[in-house]
């Protein structure tokens, strides 16, 4: 599943392991009827517990939620609100959409996204950063 040349570093490869599992199983739970684009997202938090989520679509398609808003309200609701890494399975191993990114910055700038391919047996294609995937995402000025 691991690609050689994507660096997990900062995660042990059992840990890394279940992420990257727990992504593509949920990404099985896409529903996704219109676009047919299934997507799953998974969030370790730093004591190793994983919140996952996928997309969910509705035939008012501006409603569509994103696998990691998905994902992100499952941790949140469950009273977490910091995660060390973050994995997204989809067909060719997207990367998140801006608005994604904008909501994954709230949570951390520095944590890692990897990025899995569903059609590549779940291979790691990447690993980027919340910051390098949204340089300069927008804060409150009073946050500063
Ligand atoms: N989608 C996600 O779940 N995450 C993204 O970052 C990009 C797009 C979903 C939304 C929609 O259900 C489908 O992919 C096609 O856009």
């Amino acid at each position: 599943m691991d690609s050689d040349s994507v660096d997990t570093v900062e995660l042990s490869p059992d840990v890394a392991q279940k992420l990257f599992a727990a992504a593509l199983a949920v990404q099985q739970r896409a529903y996704a009827p219109y676009s047919k684009f299934l997507v799953g997202a998974a969030l370790l938090t730093s004591d190793n517990r994983i919140f996952s989520g996928c997309n969910i679509e509705n035939a008012s398609y501006g409603l569509c939620l994103c696998a990691e808003r998905s994902a992100i309200a499952a941790a949140v609701s469950a009273g977490v609100r910091s995660w060390r890494a973050v994995a997204v399975a989809s067909r060719g191993a997207v990367t998140p959409c801006g608005a994604c990114r904008q909501v994954l910055s709230e949570f951390g700038l520095d944590y890692p996204i990897f990025l899995l391919d569903s059609q590549l047996n779940g291979q790691l294609t990447q690993r980027l950063t919340v910051a390098e995937l949204l340089p300069g995402a927008f804060r409150l000025d009073s946050e500063r």
